[in-house]
């Protein structure tokens, strides 16, 4: 059963009042050394996985820019399948492995425009991607570490479901504030404390202004 799942990190930047975006999707939260953190944490994993809306909003490359190592593969949930061909993921999708997770929302046309584009495409749950499915399906294909970036309904899919195994924070100085900013885990939240996780700190690196979190599960 251990090793039925790859290993999830589950990896932000967010501001003191615990937000990862502003209300419009601005999430230029980190400074170059934190930039630089994620980059290493990157070059460490098999795959990278995102939501549609961090997609949509921050339109990323997901790859190891600062340091050397290898790109991980890049996987987008998306259960219509309805990534724009302009995106810089499709784009370098023939260099960069990358997959498109859909669910049985997605139609016929989709499926062969994301093929056509050369995504890989994994079909698991009936509205939403199935993420036990999904992480079962990667395990599969050699995927033994992941690191998920987000954004906030991607990240409380994955903690609701008991799907992390660490959590990698940066806390920035700067407070967003608003009830439309992006949490770190957005979606409806856990109704008791009792309910919730308790992570254990393993580790606190201190940089200028900022403090990295490492908790274990
Ligand atoms: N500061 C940081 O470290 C950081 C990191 C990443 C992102 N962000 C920010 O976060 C914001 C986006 O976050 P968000 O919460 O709005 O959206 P998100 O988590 O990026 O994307 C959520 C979307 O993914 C799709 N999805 C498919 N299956 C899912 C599943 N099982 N669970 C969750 N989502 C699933 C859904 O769209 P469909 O139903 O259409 O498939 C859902 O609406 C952006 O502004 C981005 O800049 C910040």
């Amino acid at each position: 059963m251990v090793n039925s799942r790859p290993h999830v990190i589950l990896s932000a930047a967010m501001s003191l009042d615990g937000k990862i975006a502003t209300r419009i999707g601005d999430s230029k939260l980190s400074s170059r050394k934190d930039l630089l953190r994620v980059d290493k944490l990157r070059a460490n994993v098999d795959a990278i996985l995102v939501g549609k809306r961090t997609m949509i909003h921050d339109d990323p490359l997901l790859t190891v820019k600062y340091v050397t190592g290898k790109n991980p593969t890049r996987i987008i949930l998306d259960s219509k399948g309805s990534i724009k061909p302009t995106s810089r993921i499709v784009k370098t999708c023939k260099i960069i492995p990358t997959i498109i997770a859909v669910s049985e929302k997605i139609n016929q046309k989709n499926i062969v425009n994301l093929k056509k584009y050369g995504l890989e495409v994994i079909k698991c749950g009936k509205d939403k991607v199935d993420l036990k499915e999904l992480l079962y399906i990667l395990r599969k294909k050699k995927i033994k570490n992941l690191l998920v970036e987000g954004g906030g309904l991607t990240n409380w899919s994955f903690i609701k479901n008991g799907l992390v195994d660490e959590i990698i924070i940066t806390i920035t100085p700067h407070v967003i504030g608003g009830t439309r900013a992006v949490s770190l885990f957005q979606g409806e939240g856990f109704d008791k404390i009792s309910k919730s996780p308790v992570l254990k700190l393993k580790k606190i690196y201190k940089m200028k202004n900022e403090i990295t979190l490492h908790y274990t599960i």
